[in-house]
């Protein structure tokens, strides 16, 4: 026998709503220098996303709540906030699994001067990215056709192309918090990607932008970074091979 349909509204009708507060960090500058947390009760069914509840609470009730959001499904890397006290992406948090029983507090992510709400300004976080040149760098023999590389050759970089540059690693490490001048661990990250990519001609160059005073060795191995990473990168460990890389000068 053919299992049942439900439309929308009947699954709507029998979904398992709560009443969820979150507790949202406030910030507007235009009207005022002082930071609030305002608390809003909304009712959601448990399974649905932080993000979700975000929307809900602008739409339905406080339209100048602001907060960075585009794709909606972990790969433009834009809405990083912390909630409950740790670095996630809004559109890919359960609201079932971060105990909606009490407040669930939502801030903006650490280290970055916060421009509105949830918004932080992002530049210097691009701007350590650029500075790492993340783009594949190579001289004369042009090539006439694609430039091959061997499946072990792809692999040695192939967790650090996950990269969203969604700042949930750089914003979580104690050392980025405390003067924002370290490079950070997406950087890095985005440098390994590059580093020991055999078709790239410019690892020593970036080795040595990366064993600045602000560079790699600043690197505390807290794994804050590979905690908060909501690409599950092995942020650390792409750190620690930079680091040895720069000792070997093999890579
Ligand atoms: S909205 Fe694009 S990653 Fe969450």
């Amino acid at each position: 026998m053919a299992t049942p349909v439900m439309d929308k509204a009947q699954a709507t009708a029998t979904a398992d709503y709560i009443t969820a507060t979150f507790r949202i960090r406030r910030f507007n500058p235009e009207e005022s220098d002082a930071v609030i947390w305002e608390d809003f009760q909304i009712t959601i069914d448990p399974k649905e996303r932080v993000l979700d509840a975000l929307h809900k609470i602008k739409w339905d009730t406080d339209g100048t709540l602001t907060f960075r959001r585009s794709c909606a499904h972990g790969i433009c890397g834009s809405d990083a906030m912390r909630i409950n006290g740790r670095n996630r992406l809004a559109c890919k948090t359960l609201i079932k699994d971060i105990n909606p029983d009490k407040p669930i507090t939502v801030e903006p992510i650490k280290g970055l001067t916060v421009l509105k709400d949830l918004v932080v300004d992002m530049e210097p976080f691009f701007q350590a990215f650029r500075d790492v040149m993340p783009f594949l760098v190579t001289e004369g023999n042009e090539p006439t056709r694609e430039r091959l590389q061997s499946a072990e050759d792809r692999e040695r970089f192939d967790d650090t192309t996950k990269c969203i540059l969604c700042a949930a690693c750089t914003s979580s490490c104690p050392v980025f918090w405390n003067d924002g001048q370290y490079f950070g661990p997406a950087a890095i990250v985005n440098a390994h990607r590059f580093i020991f990519d055999s078709r790239d001609e410019a690892g020593e160059q970036r080795l040595e932008i990366l064993n600045d005073k602000d560079g790699v060795w600043r690197c505390r191995t807290t794994f804050n970074c590979t905690d908060a990473c909501p690409r599950g990168i092995e942020v650390t460990k792409a750190i620690q091979e930079v680091k040895r890389a720069l000792i070997t000068r093999r890579f």
